[in-house]
């Protein structure tokens, strides 16, 4: 399958629309219910700081950027309502129509709203939500510089953003690079603290700080490294990606910036 550079607009559709493919595909074989219920692939720290750093206060306008099955939009709308709105946007149907069913469960269905949308072409006027949060999206998303400008388009003067995601302390291997389920793991296309940082500051951030959770989350990804690299069953690939893996090159890191 393809993957592709964010300098051609062609390609970046096909990277979204391969993305989708397999994610929707995982959704399909309950890949992600499973992840979801084993307790070590929460990310409970990193979740915890962001709901801190949101302050959130009831009748506030949040964004979800690939919300998924819509767990954390619907832990917000717990925090907004009655007045509030949490809208949760996912490439992913099979995600949408989750969020949906969850939201109807726990009773939340008139403070929520979950749309299939692209981050990179949002469908909201400028200046709309006074919070936007992204977990573990930004790494699949090939132009970030196009998910960032967006992003800070419909946050409203002195809003905020907090994401988390997968970040790399050292160039990844190619091998890493080019392999599907490695990508949709969210470590095949994410970038270090620097570029992730100096992209959000390009886009028109400003306060942007980061706290890194590396020590916290390593394992783990790790774990997902090396299962796939043995799946590989290609000896090269395997000793590129455990000399990464040994010399820490995979790192987690929460990213909060303001709108001025
Ligand atoms: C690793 S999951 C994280 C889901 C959720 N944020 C969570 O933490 O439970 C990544 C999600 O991002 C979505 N995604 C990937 N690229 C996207 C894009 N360009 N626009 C919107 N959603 C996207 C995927 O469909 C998937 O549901």
């Amino acid at each position: 399958m393809k993957k592709c550079t964010s300098c051609n607009p062609k390609a970046e559709i096909e990277a979204d629309e391969s993305i989708k493919n397999i994610v929707e595909e995982k959704y399909d074989r309950e890949y992600y219910t499973k992840y979801k219920d084993n307790s070590e692939l929460k990310m409970g720290k990193a979740k915890e700081r962001l709901f801190r750093e949101l302050n959130l206060q009831s009748g506030m306008k949040v964004l979800d950027i690939g919300c998924g099955s819509g767990e954390t939009a619907i832990n917000i709308a717990e925090k907004i309502k009655p007045n509030g709105r949490i809208i949760g946007v996912d490439l992913s149907s099979q995600g949408i129509e989750a969020a949906q069913r969850s939201a109807k469960i726990f009773n939340v269905e008139n403070v929520t709203e979950f749309q299939k949308t692209n981050a990179t072409e949002l469908q909201f006027p400028n200046n709309y939500f006074d919070r936007v949060i992204s977990e573990c999206v930004i790494s699949l998303i090939s132009d970030k510089m196009k998910a960032f400008t967006e992003i800070l388009r419909v946050l409203k003067g002195k809003g905020k953003v907090v994401i988390h995601d997968v970040i790399t302390w050292l160039p990844l291997p190619r091998s890493m690079k080019e392999d599907d389920e490695i990508y949709c793991n969210c470590v095949g296309g994410a970038i270090s603290i620097e570029d992730n940082t100096r992209i959000m500051k390009e886009a028109g951030f400003v306060n942007v700080q980061v706290i890194d959770f590396s020590d916290e989350y390593r394992n783990l990804l790790n774990k997902l490294i090396v299962v796939r690299a043995i799946e590989m069953e290609d000896e090269e690939k395997f000793q590129e990606i455990m000399k990464f893996v040994r010399k820490k090159g995979i790192g987690y890191a929460l990213f909060i910036a303001e709108k001025t």
